[in-house]
């Protein structure tokens, strides 16, 4: 692959890479002929394209006679009398196709120890858990909670909970007891499914224990039932009539179990994510539109093959885990790599070790661990990836935050060696898969944009009344037509959903993801510029100031009042940079450093690890305006390391932005 010196277009003269020979042709979507030809067939016949798709890649029990209704809109349904099951798609159909007898799934555990699980295997799995819930009463529509670390039983469950017809949510096994709590009161569910304990980094971490304080904390009495998988072996409480290990139910379980075939518009799973508000909210998305768009994509940004070995490095308790672990390349029969460990354990070579170890052919991980794992191998030589086969290697993703383009070009460079596309995924929990991305063998890549919407997928760019803005000048991300993988609604609160995602100030009728985009004036590539809400991204993972405002200020006996920022940082992308005020005097020296540890683990047990702030820093005050709002704007320039050099005129308490800039 070569570097074209005669393209130069992108506003910051990056330069652009061709699509490797060897791809165009072979690639599921051949040349930027390829995709133009189905993006015009889809501005012509936008219902006809997706329903073609919907019909190539999905069966259906029952055919559907209707493609979208947008009757109720912005409450969208896609396929909405069409009948089909979501394991029947993912696990029944291979064995039918006659990949019974292929790999799945390959595990690998933290410490090494390697498991295959083929597509027949899965299913009797799936059929097991499957008939185990049904056992305990889970019918359809009923919620099951997941707390589980990556394992061949979590994507099991969520299978078999797909094959019944209730409905998952997954829980990331480091948020807390009080994070988990919310959750299984906001769905109502009546199963936790969890494990003894998960094994990361050579260390074992309670999953069990949380769940029993999360049930205790009140406000989950829907669940009556509790099955836990065993990993560590550990000793465990067990509450009589209410746990049970779950190999002991499934076990005896028959391994055929008739899957309940669903409505399209069936809910096939809620996930939370972070929002403006200090409340999470409940992503609910469809069983038809949203399998499509998984298994599409698998297809056409991954190009998945026979013979490829697909590894997405999330965990299953994030959308990537769901869409690209859990059901996209499962519809497309593809071997995947499961891990459940952490990129640096034993060494931080142990990414580049398990891609050579498992031929792994795709890779799709996050800028975050691109860039703390290219700081790793300049401070240990012995983990550059040089010292490892990554020659199995054929096409590289990224999602979850912009990527720089100095970690683009050494991911290129070292991982793919130069000879493998990457694929810059933009999508979001809500967007169910990939918006906005190059196709390996049709779009040329520049690094940190993530280039062109797929087919069928509106996006634009447009000021705060929802006007297009011409190609060059920032603004808001909308997506304009509605498209099969969308959230349908925010589980319990249809009003929140219309004015976070349709909100009345664009009409009413776009799609607004919450990030700010800017299009190159010469090829028109999207570059996202950030989220322009209240929402921050560490390390890849989303979450909400106000959520960590609350959090702070839950810590009543010490916290009057707390702001929380980000401001850039070189490996997690943005860093969490809290301005505090004690109802006690300002600390200063060791007493500052002592009371921000306290805060900062109580930040952990009220929502997690990943929330605690980097920085502290504690005022008198906090900088606002004469009306008591916060000014944020300069926070932000604190946070930065920056001069204020803002309009400060309507600030109340000017003194306070040098309190706050000294003390650190
Ligand atoms: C937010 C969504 C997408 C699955 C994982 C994260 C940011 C995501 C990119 C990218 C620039 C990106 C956006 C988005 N984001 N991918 N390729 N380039 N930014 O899902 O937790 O819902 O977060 O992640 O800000 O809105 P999520």
């Amino acid at each position: 692959m070569s570097v074209s010196p005669a393209h130069h277009a992108h506003a910051h003269h990056l330069p652009t890479y061709q699509p490797p020979a060897d791809f165009v042709g072979r690639a599921a979507v051949s040349g930027m002929a390829a995709y133009q030809a189905l993006c015009q067939q889809a501005a012509e016949d936008y219902e006809g394209f997706w329903a073609g798709q919907a019909r190539r890649l999905l069966s259906w029990h029952k055919p559907f006679s209707q493609v979208l209704d947008a009757s109720h809109a912005p409450f969208y349904q896609w396929f909405a009398d069409g009948t089909l099951n979501a394991s029947f798609n993912c696990l029944d159909r291979q064995v039918e196709r006659g990949l019974g007898d292929k790999t799945a799934l390959i595990f690998e555990a933290d410490d090494g120890v390697v498991t295959r699980i083929t597509y027949a295997q899965l299913l009797a799995k799936t059929c097991q858990i499957a008939n185990a819930m049904k056992s305990l009463g889970i019918s359809k529509g009923d919620r099951v909670v997941i707390y589980i670390a990556m394992s061949i039983d979590g994507i099991a469950a969520m299978q078999a909970c797909a094959r019944i017809g209730a409905v998952h949510s997954v829980v990331f096994g480091g948020f807390s007891a009080q994070s988990l709590r919310d959750r299984i009161h906001d769905t109502g569910a009546k199963l936790v499914i969890t494990a003894d304990h998960q094994l990361r980094g050579g260390k074992q971490l309670p999953l069990k224990d949380i769940v029993d304080e999360a049930l205790a904390l009140g406000g989950c009495e829907a669940v009556t039932q509790v099955l836990v998988v065993r990993r560590s072996g550990a000793p465990v409480p067990m509450t009589d009539g209410r746990d049970r290990w779950l190999a002991e139910l499934a076990d005896s379980q028959p391994t055929v179990c008739e899957p309940e075939w669903v409505g399209a518009e069936h809910p096939l799973f809620l996930l939370y994510t972070s929002g403006s508000t200090g409340k999470p909210k409940g992503v609910q998305h469809s069983t038809g539109g949203y399998l499509l768009h998984a298994v599409l994509t698998s297809q056409w940004v991954f190009d998945l093959k026979d013979d490829d070995v697909f590894w997405c490095t999330a965990d299953i308790g994030w959308i990537t885990g769901h869409t690209y672990i859990a059901y996209g390349p499962l519809a497309l029969g593809a071997t995947q790599l499961v891990f459940e460990g952490v990129p640096t354990y034993p060494d931080a070579g142990r990414f580049w070790q398990n891609i050579a170890r498992h031929r792994v052919s795709v890779f799709y991980t996050a800028p975050t661990a691109i860039r703390s794992l290219i700081k790793a191998a300049e401070t240990d030589p012995a983990v550059d990836p040089s010292h490892y086969d990554l020659s199995s290697l054929r096409l590289l993703g990224s999602v979850g935050e912009p990527i720089n383009p100095a970690a683009w070009q050494w991911y290129y460079d070292h991982i793919g060696g130069g000879r493998c596309p990457i694929v810059d995924t933009f999508w979001q929990t809500e967007t169910g898969g990939h918006l906005i991305t190059p196709l390996p063998g049709a779009t040329p890549m520049v690094p940190g944009s993530c280039t062109l919407p797929l087919p069928g997928i509106e996006a634009a760019v447009v000021d705060e009344q929802g006007h297009e803005v011409p190609w060059g000048q920032d603004g808001l991300l909308v997506v304009k037509k509605p498209w099969p993988a969308m959230i349908r609604t925010i589980w319990g609160d249809p009003e929140r959903f219309k004015k976070s995602y349709y909100p009345d100030s664009l009409g009413g009728r776009l799609y607004l993801a919450g990030d700010g985009a800017v299009r190159d004036p010469q090829t028109g590539y999207f570059t996202i510029t950030g989220r322009t809400d209240d929402v921050l991204n560490v390390s890849g993972h989303r979450m909400g100031t106000m959520e960590i405002e609350s959090a702070l200020v839950s810590c009543s006996e010490l916290v009057a009042e707390a702001a929380v920022v980000a401001r850039p940082d070189d490996t997690t992308g943005e860093a969490i940079c809290a301005f505090v005020v004690l109802k006690h005097a300002r600390p200063a020296g060791d007493e500052a450093k002592r009371i921000a540890k306290i805060l900062r683990d109580h930040v952990a047990r009220e929502i997690g690890p990943i929330a605690k702030p980097k920085d502290i820093r504690f005022g008198d005050n906090l900088p606002k305006t004469r009306s008591g709002k916060i000014m944020r704007r300069l926070l932000r320039a604190i946070a930065r390391g920056e001069a204020v050099t803002q309009d400060i005129s309507t600030l109340e308490n000017p003194a306070i932005l040098d309190q706050l800039a000294e003390n650190h």
